[in-house]
């Protein structure tokens, strides 16, 4: 039996405020409607049918899956309508899971739990009870509690109607076959006018189906988006989520409210991660890792022990064991720190690695270098890697030692044991060992007078 999985999403979203569809509006840097999908994936979904009706072009641009079928309502009558979109790609014998695009927080583990309710039943429905249950479709249940017989939404319930608690998240499991029959006798004589897919549920009851929900764990799972109130509320809420996950790995956050994770974060033991911090894209963190405050880092590995300070950011680089780095350092992709280096304040890295025990402590940049071992790059020394039109290499050797305020033009090699002279401007290789001296000599004139005010 196929999982046929339908997401509606054809919701304009006015109250965005936004030329961005809802949807596509992210949560953890993630499209509402991506994590969802992810989320189905993770499921086992075969195939995923996207009922769109705004924003086609963004959507289809951004959201790319090898299993998602793209359903246009063209107008937006109703949830039911909507589904009925989805019928050409719905199977008989498929089961279909019907999820709303946006409420992003929807687990996988909710869903699993659905589906093995669906397995003693005809229909599946994700209930939660909510203390204000105001504007949300009810659930009626007959006089044993037990059996489902319809939802109510909000706006057609008599007033003990609405005093039910319990509510209809618009997540449920149908048979294929049923759904496809009931679709076809749906109605729009409501308060709204409108086809609505919640119906199908009276309709289920009246044919002695039986209807069997489960809930979720935390009601923010299927809280919906409406607008960028609500967005904060769930970027808040997913983002302490985050924090937890890394606090029970072995992180001490300095405030998990002040904590954002927008992608994978893998943390180690003995990790302290101070206050405003962003990881983005895939990040691991060794053992005994301490991050300052105020530290981007994205798509990078920082070794055991290794010290990041405030202000720094790590893009797409690998930082070693034990090695220092920053405050208000840049390492832009392919930097590679080996082991116990040392990169200081103002330092900017680019395709350059700085090899075991090397220091650039301040005011540095290093593109397309490579350092050796324990050398230590002086104060101000630029890599001159680009004429304009190219970029050239810049190679140094162990224990060098570049004095400070120097210009390297590439491509050029320093040897190893080499010392360049501070203030040099160096365009031709230096062999191992040797001094260079590469700016205008010392002059002193005697006698000279200070000029004086006229
Ligand atoms: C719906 C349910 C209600 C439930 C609530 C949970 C119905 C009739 N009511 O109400 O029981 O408590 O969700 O949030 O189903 N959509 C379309 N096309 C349409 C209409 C809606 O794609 O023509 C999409 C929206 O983009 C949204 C979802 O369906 O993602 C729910 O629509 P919404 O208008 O928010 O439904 P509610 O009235 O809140
Ligand atoms: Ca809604």
């Amino acid at each position: 039996m196929a999982l046929s999985v339908v997401i509606l999403a054809a919701g304009k979203g006015t109250r965005m405020q936004s030329s961005l569809p809802k949807v596509l509006h992210p949560i953890g840097g993630v499209p509402m409607v991506q994590r969802i999908i992810n989320t189905v994936n993770e499921l086992g979904a075969d195939a995923i049918n996207l009922v769109y009706g705004h924003g086609a072009e963004l959507l289809q641009k951004t959201i790319q899956e090898d299993n998602l079928n793209w359903c246009l309502q063209a107008e937006q009558l109703g949830t039911g309508h909507a589904v009925k979109q989805a019928t050409p790609f719905i199977q008989p014998e498929d089961d279909v899971l019907v999820l709303v695009g946006d409420a992003p927080l929807i687990k996988s583990e909710t869903l699993a739990q659905l589906q093995a309710v669906k397995q003693t039943a005809d229909v599946a429905l994700l209930t939660v009870n909510l203390d204000d249950p105001t504007g949300m479709g009810r659930i009626i249940r007959d006089a044993s509690g037990e059996n489902i017989t319809a939802i109510v939404e909000h706006k057609d319930a008599s007033d003990t109607q609405r005093a039910i608690q319990e509510i209809n998240t618009g997540v449920m499991i149908l048979n294929g076959s049923d759904l496809l029959g009931w679709l076809d006798g749906l109605e729009n004589n409501n308060a709204q006018g409108e086809f609505y897919l919640t119906d199908v549920i009276a309709m289920a009851a009246n044919a002695g189906k039986t209807i069997r929900s489960a809930q979720p764990a935390s009601a923010v799972e299927v809280e919906g988006v409406n607008n960028r109130v609500h967005l904060s509320k769930l970027e808040r809420a997913f983002q302490l989520e985050q924090a937890h996950h890394a606090m029970l790995a072995g992180a001490t956050l300095a405030d998990p409210a002040r904590f954002d994770v927008r992608g994978e974060l893998t943390v180690g033991n003995d990790v302290t991660i101070d206050v405003n911090c962003v990881f983005e894209g895939k990040v691991t963190i060794g053992n005994n890792v301490k991050i300052g405050p105020n530290c981007i880092l994205q798509n990078c590995q920082i070794a055991d022990g290794a010290v990041i300070e405030a202000n720094s950011i790590i893009q797409e680089a690998l930082v070693g064991e034990a090695c220092q780095v920053g405050p208000y350092a840049r390492l832009r992709p392919g930097s590679v720190l080996e082991t116990k280096a040392k990169v200081g304040n103002f330092v900017e890295m680019k395709k350059s690695t700085l090899g075991e025990g090397a220091k650039a402590n301040h005011l540095t940049y290093l593109g397309d270098a490579t350092v050796g071992a324990n050398a230590n790059i002086g104060a101000g020394t630029i890599t001159c890697n680009y004429d304009g039109v190219n970029k050239s290499a810049t190679v140094i050797g162990a224990n060098a030692f570049i004095g400070s305020n120097s210009a390297l033009v590439a491509p050029v090699n320093i040897g190893a044991m080499a010392t360049v002279g501070a203030g040099s401007v160096v365009t031709k290789d230096v062999d191992d060992d040797a001094l260079a001296i590469a700016r205008a000599k010392q002059r002193q004139m005697t006698g000279w007078e200070r000029p004086t005010k006229k």
